[in-house]
């Protein structure tokens, strides 16, 4: 089972590739700067000779080698798989690593994959992308970092870098300059995907999203923080609001309605890394559900909303909702 990420500690990354590692060497470098949120663990290759691979044992990283040669894309991925695992990684970063990955292999690393593809996304996915983006008198070409997904070349793309195509560019002189671009970006990318647990822009964006897909709900800010309304505008009522270290508060949290006091000293005192009991809010039975912490799982959320939603809603609402329930 893939290792999962801790809100404290740096993110622990493995780092494959296949050729020159330029960009694995950037990422390395950047690691050790004062700050950075990620430690590389591994730097892993199937190609024997990939240039990269002294650059990282110089640098007293581990390596590993697989070479693919008569392994099937299972049995290659299993190998890959075994030692970023050993290795205790948390996050795979693909740097210009040459092999697709297979589906259940992304499926267990689901949205803990970062790839750079040296285009602007979601022009020229594949091969020859500079070659493609020249013939096609493009004025800039680019690299995009992606998560990714089953699909090849397809998944959120997190941060891109633009690069102007000069008259007279070749595809190779062109990556000349795509490649300091990508230098820039991926580490920076890198840093602020597994940062992003304890990040209050990424973390409101997100409930956000799952307070108003409810029926009938509205944004609305309260005494400073945003909070969440069911109802029409004019007799709606709050049943969630976002708290980013509100109040003197060390969490980013999400504030909702237990059934009283009962549950919300009991939810506080058996689970205090999941809950606490917020100022002023939790006098009238409303707790803190903490976002900021590693084992943070959205569909956990997802249900604390829904059921305060539920406590809130009007019936002609909760009727509804009851009715869909039935299918
Ligand atoms: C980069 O251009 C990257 O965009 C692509 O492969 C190349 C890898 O270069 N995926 P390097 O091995 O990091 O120098």
């Amino acid at each position: 089972m893939a290792n999962q990420p801790t809100s404290t500690d740096k993110a622990k990354i493995a780092i494959f590739i296949s050729g020159g590692g330029t960009n694995m060497a950037a990422i390395l470098y950047a690691s050790r700067l004062p700050d950075a949120p990620y430690d590389v663990v591994l730097v892993a290759s199937n190609m024997p000779d990939a240039g990269g691979l002294k650059l990282a044992e110089l640098e007293g990283i581990p390596t590993y080698v697989h070479s693919h040669k008569g392994h099937s894309r299972s049995a290659q991925d299993a190998a890959m798989e075994q030692a970023a695992v050993q290795a205790g990684a948390q996050y795979l970063v693909l740097a210009g690593y040459m092999r697709i990955l297979s589906e259940e292999f992304v499926r267990r690393w689901d949205g803990r994959i970062l790839n750079i593809h040296p285009s602007l996304l979601p022009k020229y996915k594949g091969l020859d992308t500079h070659a493609r983006a020249i013939e096609a008198g493009d004025s800039h070409a680019g690299a995009s970092v992606h998560v990714v997904t089953a699909e090849l070349d397809a998944g959120d793309v997190l941060a891109q870098a633009k690069v102007a195509i000069a008259l007279g560019d070749t595809p190779e002189s062109l990556s000349e300059r795509v490649k300091l671009a990508e230098h820039q970006l991926y580490p920076r990318a890198v840093a602020d995907y597994v940062s992003r647990g304890s990040d209050p822009d990424f973390l409101f964006a997100k409930l956000r999203g799952l307070a108003l897909a409810l029926p009938e709900t509205h944004e609305r800010e309260s005494h400073g923080s945003p909070g969440f309304r069911v109802g029409t505008q004019k007799t709606g009522k709050y049943f969630a609001y976002f708290s980013d270290r509100h109040h003197g508060s060390e969490h980013i949290a999400l504030l909702v309605k237990t059934s009283g006091m009962d549950e919300l000293l009991n939810l506080v005192e058996t689970q205090p890394e999941t809950y606490y009991k917020p100022a002023f809010y939790g006098a009238s039975g409303w707790v803190g559900v903490i976002l900021n912490r590693a084992d943070l799982d959205w569909d956990h959320i997802a249900e604390w909303l829904e059921r305060s939603w539920r406590a809130t809603a009007p019936a002609r609402l909760t009727k509804l909702l009851d009715a869909a329930d039935q299918f």
